[in-house]
Parts: structure tokens; sequence; C-alpha cells
């Protein structure tokens, strides 16, 4: 039986405990480039203990991007500007991670706390593209792309991945959640398509596989591949459970090392039952069912809780948002309260609790 502060390893990466930190957006960049926002923002949670700082969904081509501030990797200037803020995770103990992706007609948004508002092109937008002609919400209808257009997204995961690779991150995820482009194609609801990208279960999953293909053909052998699905749509006639267990399993085929479980985003209107830990169900029904090594995510906030998903079997890893903004050293402090012995900084060493040896 492992527990949440045993160390996992996955190809040659070895993970120092199973708290990490799930993507976030900062809406802080420049042209794509992360900068000391970012190396702080994800320099301190490194410091804090997680076992993988994955950074924010960066874009693999501008049109890409959710809003005009997100990360991008798409040049070797962004690469210059990640390898830094790479350096310093690593040289914390923890393993680094990036999430790849393309918003598609989420796209040329303003920051959260703006609203979620579309940016005209005059303000520094542009025009969406996605799957179909369909917007999402108030959102304006993207430019369904060709089925060549499609066909060449792959490409473009592809040669971030090697950008990410010189970077010197450990960890890549695939943004396939959350209402973004890879997710738009899965989902009935946004994908109405007649060609061989919409219909059927097997065209509508054939761009994630492809991406993942094309990503796992360049990724390094020896690094972890993961892929972040939102494992239900909460409506009907949407992209579900069973669908994300069957790509889970093709996903596995095609070298994909984890699947982590988070769900919505494809569905302004739906009614998703929001409380603790309400997504480890689907990482413990993919890990089971489609013998694959999954995270959770969404709400888990609680040391014991966060132990108790690792420990009863229901995923290998957790990944953890929003407590991590109020307490960027949970990992440490949750460790201290499963009186579990780990490394604290020598910077912090004289903050660490007395019961801890
Ligand atoms: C500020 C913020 C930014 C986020 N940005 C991303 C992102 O870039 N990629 C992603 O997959 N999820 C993103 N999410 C979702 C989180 O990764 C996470 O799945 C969600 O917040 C639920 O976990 P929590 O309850 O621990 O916060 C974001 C969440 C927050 C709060």
């Amino acid at each position: 039986m492992s527990g949440l502060f045993d160390p996992l390893k996955i190809r040659g990466c070895t993970f120092r405990n199973r708290a990490w930190v799930s993507p976030m957006c900062q809406y802080s960049a420049e042209d794509g480039l992360p900068n000391s926002w970012h190396l702080v923002q994800l320099g301190k949670l490194a410091v804090g203990g997680a076992g993988l700082v994955m950074a924010e969904a960066t874009a693999v081509v501008p049109t890409g991007l959710i809003s005009p501030y997100d990360t991008g990797i798409w040049n070797d200037a962004q690469v210059d500007a990640w390898s830094g803020i790479v350096e310093f995770i690593k040289e914390q103990g923890a393993a680094a991670g990036v999430q790849l992706g393309h918003a598609g007609r989420k796209a040329s948004t303003s920051p959260t706390w703006d609203g979620t508002r579309f940016v005209e092109e005059a303000d520094g937008g542009w025009e969406p593209v996605g799957p179909s002609a369909i917007g999402f919400g108030p959102l304006p209808s993207p430019r369904a792309l060709s089925t060549e257009e499609t066909a060449a997204v792959p490409g473009h995961f592809a040669e971030a991945a090697v950008r990410a690779d010189r970077a010197g991150f450990d960890v890549v995820e695939i943004h396939a959640a959350h209402g973004y482009l890879i997710h738009q194609y899965l989902s009935p609801l946004s994908n109405l398509r007649e060609d061989r990208y919409g219909g059927s279960f097997d065209n509508r999953v054939r761009l994630l596989l492809e991406v993942a293909e094309a990503v796992r053909q360049v990724w390094p052998d020896e690094k972890p591949l993961f892929v972040r699905v939102s494992a239900t749509d909460w409506v009907e006639r949407g992209w579900d459970v069973e669908e994300t267990v069957l790509a889970a399993q093709l996903l596995r085929e095609r070298g994909v090392d984890l699947i982590d479980c988070s769900s919505g985003g494809a569905a302004p209107d739906a009614r998703i039952p929001v409380g603790p830990g309400y997504q480890v169900e689907f990482a413990d029904r993919v890990r089971r069912d489609a013998r694959v090594a999954t995270a959770a995510v969404g709400m888990i906030t609680e040391a014991e809780q966060a132990n108790e998903v690792i420990a009863a079997g229901r995923a290998d890893a957790v990944f953890i948002a929003r407590e991590l903004l109020r307490q960027p050293n949970w990992p440490l402090l949750a460790a201290s309260e499963l009186g579990v012995p780990i490394d604290w900084p020598l910077q912090f060493r004289t903050a660490r609790p007395r019961s801890v040896k």
C-alpha cells in the first residue's frame, strides 16, 4: 500500500511524492514568455515540497493561447525563458512539468478576473478556431478548421514537446480537458464534423490519439507523458466516462503513462456536483478499467483525504490547485500532519514543526 509521500517512478523519472501542483493559468505573460512572476509562483511551490510542479496551459501556437497573457512554447525565446524556471524547480527536488495546450474556440478571452470576455482583434485578440462553427456560451463562433488544418495540429504539439525537452522539463501533459481544442474534438457537443475527425467515437478521438502519438515519438523515452481529460461533460449526449475509459486504453497503448482525470468545460449549462474529491471516482474508474496510472484532482485539500486516495489505490497521485495558492507549503505541512519525515528546505529548517524528526 502506498501513501501520499511515497515516491513514484514513471519511466526514468522518480517523483519524490504524489502531491502535485495542478496547472494554473496566471494570465501574467507577454508574447507567451514566462517571467519573474512565473519563476516565483512555480518556484515557491517547488520549495513547498510538491513532487511535481506542472506549469500552466502553455500554447503550442499563438492562436492556441487562451488569453493574450498566457504562456507559450512555440519559439526559442520562450524555451530560454522557461529553462531558468525549470532549473530552479528541479534544484528544489521537484520534477518540472508543462501542460501543452490549444484553446480552440475558447481562445482570445480576457483573464478570469475580468470575467472571461471575448477580446476583439483591435484589442489584441484573434479569430478563434474549432472543430465546428459553434461558439461556447457568449463567445463567438470559431472558424471551423479544415481537415488538413486539423491534421497539422499533432505536429504543432510535437514541435512544442521538442522545445519542452530543450527547456529541461521532465514531464509533458497534453491538455485534452476543460473544453479546449482537443476536448472540443472529443465532445459531440462541439464537434459536428463529417470528415474523419467527427461523428463516431473513433473519429472524435482521432485528433487526441494523433497528438499523443506525435508527442510520444519526439518526447524522450525516459520521460513521462501525461494526458489531462475531462472524464465527463456532465450533460446528456456529451462525452462520458465510458468513452474516457476507452480513450485511456488507446492512449496507454500509444505510450501515455498517466491520465489526469478532471471533468467539465464543454457545456456552459452543465450542472456539476462540486464537492470534496468530486472527481476522484473518475481517476479510480480509469485506473481500474483502462489499467493505466491516474491522477485525481478537484477539491482535494486535506492531508488525510489526499493520503486516503492514494492508499485506497484510487489514483497514483493527486493534483492540487487552489489549496496551493492558499498554502504553497501544503506538502511540507501535510507530511507533518501525517507523521511522515521528509526533508525541509535548509532555509526553512527552523520553522519545521517540533513533532517531526
Ligand atoms: C487560477 C486557476 C488556473 C487554472 N488553470 C488551469 C490550466 O492552465 N490548466 C488546467 O488543466 N486546469 C487549470 N485550472 C484547473 C485546476 O488545475 C484544477 O483542475 C481545478 O482548480 C480543481 O482543483 P482544486 O479544487 O484543487 O482547485 C486552473 C484553476 C485555477 C484556480
